[in-house]
C-alpha cells in the first residue's frame, strides 16, 4: 500500500444539528445561494428552518430550486447565473446527492468565465478541472451518495447524452452538516435505493482494488454488514431515528475516501450504471441495484477467492465442501436476495430496459473513463464486450 488521504471537510454529525446552519454559514460568507431539488424540503418544512437559522445569523439567502434527479449541466449554469446575479459567496446544498452534486458545480462554475461543461471530465480534450470554488456547504436530507464529504459530483448533458464526473479538491465541502433526522421523511423506495448505493460505493474498491488491505477490508465489511441491518430497518420503519441515524453515517463513510484509502479503488459497476441512467433517467441507485449482482457474477470467476470471502463475512456462509468460485456465486445470491427483500429493482426489465442500446452505453462508459487498451478499470478490466455481457445477464 502507498497512498495519501486528504479531506478537509468539517463534518457535523448528529439528530437537530440543521439549527447550526446561520452559526455555521456566517463564518464563510454573507450571502448564501440555497440549492433544493423538486420541493420536498419546502413541504417538509426544512427549508424554512435553514432559512430561519440563516437569517437570525445574518446571513441573507437567495435560491435556486427545481435541480433534478440525474443533475444536467444546464442546472448548472442556472445556478451559477444565480448566484453571479445575487452576489452569493457562498453555496449550500439542501437535498440529495442529485442536488449536493450541482451544488458543487454552481460554486466552481460562479467563478469560471467558459462552458461549465468543460469543468466536467467526458474523454474531451478541452478538459479544465476547477480549481476554484465558492465555499460549499452540504446539508444532505437523503443518506447515499456520500457526496456530502467528498470533491466529487456526477453531472450529465442532456444533448450528448453523457452522464460524467469531476473531482477536485476545490469542490470538498468546507462544511458537511449531517443530520439524520432530515432523512425521516424519505420514502422507503428511495431508502431502500440509498442503502444500495451506500453499499455499492463499498463493494466497488471492495472488489476492483489491490490485494493485501486486509484494515481496509475489514472497514468495508463493517459499513456493508452495518448498511444491510440498520437498512433493512429504516426501510421497515422510516420514523427509526436510529436506524436513519447508522444508514446515514454509512452514507458518508462508504464515500469519504477513508474506507478506499489505499486499494486502487475503480468504480466500474457507477460507470456503466452512469451511462444506463443518462439515456433513461432511472434513479442511480435502483439502476446499481440491478447492474451490481450482474457486474458480481461476472468478474467473481476472475477473483473467486475475493467473492468467497465476501460470502462468508458478509453472509456467514461455510465453504466447507464447497470451492471459491460455488461459494462466491452463493453469496452474490443472498446479496440480491437482500436488495430483493427492501425492494430494489434486479432486472433491467423491470425499468422496461431492453438489449438495443447495450453497445451505446458500453461506449459511453469507456469514453468517460477507461485504460490504455479502452477497457473500463476494475479488477479484471473491462472490455465494450464483457460490459454488452454483464448488461445481458442483467435483462
Ligand atoms: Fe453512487
Amino acid at each position: 500500500m502507498k497512498f495519501e488521504f486528504y479531506n478537509p471537510t468539517h463534518l457535523i454529525f448528529g439528530a437537530g444539528t440543521l439549527s447550526q446552519l446561520g452559526e455555521i454559514a456566517q463564518k464563510h460568507g454573507k450571502k448564501v445561494l440555497i440549492v433544493t431539488g423538486g420541493g420536498s424540503v419546502k413541504r417538509s418544512g426544512v427549508f424554512d428552518r435553514a432559512v430561519a437559522s440563516l437569517k437570525s445569523a445574518g446571513v441573507a439567502v437567495a435560491e435556486c430550486t427545481d435541480i433534478e434527479p440525474n443533475p444536467r449541466i444546464t442546472s448548472v449554469a442556472r445556478g451559477a447565473d444565480i448566484a453571479r446575479k445575487e452576489g452569493c459567496d457562498v453555496v449550500i446544498a439542501i437535498g440529495g446527492g442529485s442536488t449536493m452534486d450541482a451544488s458543487k458545480m454552481i460554486a466552481a462554475a460562479t467563478l469560471y468565465d467558459g462552458d461549465p461543461w468543460n469543468l466536467i471530465g467526458h474523454g474531451q480534450d478541452n478538459w479544465v478541472i476547477p480549481t476554484r470554488a465558492l465555499p460549499i456547504i452540504t446539508v444532505p436530507t437523503l443518506a447515499a451518495t456520500g457526496s456530502e464529504m467528498n470533491k466529487g459530483a456526477v453531472i450529465s448533458n442532456d444533448e450528448s447524452k453523457v452522464k460524467s464526473f469531476v473531482q477536485a479538491n476545490c469542490l470538498f465541502p468546507k462544511v458537511a452538516l449531517v443530520d439524520p433526522e432530515l432523512t425521516l421523511t424519505v420514502p422507503k423506495d428511495q431508502t431502500a435505493y440509498g442503502v444500495c448505493d451506500i453499499i455499492t460505493h463499498v463493494t466497488e474498491g471492495y472488489f476492483s482494488g489491490i490485494d493485501g488491505t486486509p484494515i481496509q477490508d475489514r472497514f468495508a465489511e463493517g459499513v456493508i454488514i452495518s448498511a444491510i441491518e440498520w437498512g433493512q430497518k429504516a426501510v421497515a420503519d422510516g420514523s427509526d431515528i436510529e436506524a436513519r441515524t447508522q444508514v446515514q453515517w454509512a452514507s458518508v463513510v462508504a464515500l469519504n475516501g477513508w474506507v478506499q484509502a489505499g486499494t486502487n479503488y475503480a468504480p466500474p459497476v457507477h460507470m456503466i450504471e452512469h451511462a444506463l441512467s443518462a439515456h433513461h433517467n432511472i434513479t442511480h441507485g435502483a439502476g446499481l441495484a440491478v447492474l451490481n449482482p450482474a457486474y458480481m457474477r461476472f468478474v467473481a470467476k476472475a477473483r473467486p477467492d475475493r467473492f468467497a470471502q465476501f460470502a462468508r463475512r458478509i453472509f456467514g456462509l461455510s465453504g466447507v465442501d464447497k470451492d471459491d468460485l460455488t461459494l462466491a456465486m452463493a453469496g452474490i445470491d443472498k446479496f440480491e436476495d437482500f436488495l430483493r427483500s427492501i425492494g430494489c429493482p434486479t432486472r433491467l426489465s423491470e425499468f422496461g430496459i431492453d438489449d438495443a442500446l447495450f453497445s451505446q452505453y458500453a461506449e459511453d462508459a469507456v469514453l468517460v473513463v477507461h485504460d490504455e487498451n479502452g477497457h473500463l478499470p476494475g479488477r479484471p478490466p473491462l472490455s465494450k464486450a464483457d460490459i454488452v455481457t454483464v448488461l445481458k445477464s442483467a435483462l
